[in-house]
């Protein structure tokens, strides 16, 4: 069974063709895969149309079998969770922000289970009552990130998350990503993560260049 099937897949913003003719797959034993190349080539248009949050102009795109124009997205989003190179965060304090899919699943917040996953990467429970605003990058980063996997996805789509972090806390984080049992694709420009990669992909210029 394969996780995702692209045939041919073409984005484009008017004239502008942003991603050309790629075709990829990712099949089920594949723990995870790391996609890297040059600034602007379409690394993380590649994932935002993966997530669905980006619509595509022709070619096919699948999930688990099935066509991404078929599926509920809403439902697939809670499988295929993107977390955003540039985080953004909802509410006013880590709490609120982190009580959104507890939200929007119509639950109680599980406050143990968010501490938890807070001490996971490295913030104590002070950080619940800290405003959204005064957080540094990587904090927001790795709130983000604790808001992705509270309701284990299936998927996570990672947009160069460790970028903002100092190597201590970028090790924390690795660590995070890798206990997860969700199946990763991630981007980096990390030499040490393309190194320890499972498998590399080059995304350049809209293309897929290299495939390992
Ligand atoms: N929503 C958009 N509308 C128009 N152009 C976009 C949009 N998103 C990205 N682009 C353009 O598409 C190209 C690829 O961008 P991006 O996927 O962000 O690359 P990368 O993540 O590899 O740096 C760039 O030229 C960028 O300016
Ligand atoms: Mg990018």
């Amino acid at each position: 069974m394969k996780i995702f099937e692209m045939r041919h897949l073409t984005v484009r913003d008017g004239e502008k063709e942003i991603l050309h003719d790629l075709s990829f797959d990712l099949d089920e034993n594949v723990e995870s895969i790391t996609i890297t190349g040059p600034s602007g080539g379409g690394k993380s248009t590649f994932l935002k149309v993966l997530s669905s949050l980006q619509d595509f102009a022709s070619g096919e795109l699948l999930y688990k079998g099935k066509s991404l124009r078929e599926l509920d997205p809403v439902q697939y989003r809670r499988e295929v969770s993107y977390c955003f190179q540039q985080p953004v965060l909802f509410g006013e304090t880590v709490r609120d922000c982190l009580n959104f899919p507890f939200e929007i699943r119509k639950l109680p917040f599980d406050e143990a289970k968010v501490l938890e996953r807070l001490s996971e990467v490295n913030l104590s429970e002070d950080f619940m009552t800290q405003g959204i605003s005064k957080l540094s990058g990587g904090e927001k980063q790795r709130v983000a990130l604790v808001r992705n996997i509270l309701f284990a996805p299936s998927v996570l789509l990672l947009d160069e998350v460790t970028s903002g972090l100092d190597s201590e806390n970028k090790a924390i984080v690795r660590e995070f990503i890798q206990k997860q049992k969700a199946v990763i694709v991630e981007v980096t420009h990390d030499a040490a993560e393309i190194e320890q990669a499972q498998h590399l992909l080059y995304i350049e210029e809209g293309r897929m260049v290299k495939h390992e």
